[in-house]
C-alpha cells in the first residue's frame, strides 16, 4: 500500500458514482418524440484501487461495454460521477479531457469494428503516441514494432491492414494500441 500523506484516499485510481446511462428512444420521423430511455446503465458504483483487476460480469446487453465507454468518456454519463485519480471526468472538456485519455485506455470488443480499415497496423498501433506527441519518426516505428512482439505478432506485419490479420491478432492489435502510452488504467472490454 502507497501512501502520500492522503492516507488511503490514493490507493483508489477510479471512483464511480451512481453512474447513468439512458439512451433516448424516439418516435417519428419529422418531429422526433422522446418516448422513453433505454437504461443501459442505472445507478452503478464501484471503487477501483491501484493495480487492482475488477472483473465485471453480466448476461448479454446488461451494460458492461457502456460502463465501460462512459467511463472513458466516450458516453457522456446522464447522471453520475467518474473521478479517475481524483479528477471528476463528466465535466471535463477539450484539451484536459484529451489529456486525461492519455491515462486511460479501452480495448474493444469488437476489434472487427474498432480498427481503421484503411490504416495500416504500425499507424493504428503507433497513433496514440502521435496524438499525444510521446514519439515520432524512427523511434514511434521501433516502439510499435516492439508493442507488437509484446502481444505476439510479428513485426514485421507493421505495414499489413487489419483485414489480413484473424479476429485474435485484430484483438492483439486492438491491446498494443491501448498499451501504446503505457496508461494507469486500461478498460477491458
Ligand atoms: N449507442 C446506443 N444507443 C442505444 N442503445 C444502446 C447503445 N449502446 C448500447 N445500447 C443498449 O444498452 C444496453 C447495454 O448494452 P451494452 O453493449 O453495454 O451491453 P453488454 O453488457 O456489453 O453486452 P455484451 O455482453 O453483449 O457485450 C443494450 O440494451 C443495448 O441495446
Ligand atoms: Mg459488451
Amino acid at each position: 500500500m502507497t501512501t502520500n500523506g492522503n492516507g488511503t484516499k490514493s490507493d483508489t485510481i477510479l471512483r464511480i458514482k451512481d453512474l447513468k446511462m439512458y439512451f433516448p428512444i424516439t418516435r417519428g420521423i419529422v418531429f422526433q418524440r422522446h418516448v422513453g430511455d433505454v437504461k443501459a446503465v442505472d445507478s452503478v458504483t464501484f471503487d477501483i484501487k491501484r493495480g487492482e483487476t475488477l472483473g465485471l460480469v453480466g448476461e448479454i446487453g446488461c451494460g458492461k461495454s457502456t460502463t465501460g465507454r462512459a467511463i472513458l468518456q466516450l458516453y457522456r454519463p446522464t447522471a453520475g460521477s467518474v473521478e479517475f485519480e481524483g479528477t471528476e471526468l463528466t465535466t471535463l472538456k477539450g484539451e484536459s479531457l484529451r489529456k486525461m485519455r492519455r491515462n486511460i485506455q479501452m480495448i474493444f470488443q469488437d476489434p472487427y469494428a474498432s480498427l481503421n480499415p484503411r490504416m495500416t497496423v504500425g499507424n493504428i498501433v503507433g497513433e496514440p503516441l502521435e496524438v499525444h506527441s510521446i514519439l515520432s519518426g524512427r523511434a514511434r516505428r521501433d516502439r510499435v514494432k516492439e508493442l507488437l512482439e509484446i502481444v505476439g505478432l510479428n513485426p514485421y506485419f507493421i505495414n499489413r491492414y487489419p483485414h489480413e490479420f484473424s479476429g485474435g491478432q485484430r484483438q492483439r492489435i486492438g491491446v498494443a494500441r491501448a498499451l501504446a502510452v503505457q496508461p494507469n488504467f486500461i478498460v477491458c472490454d
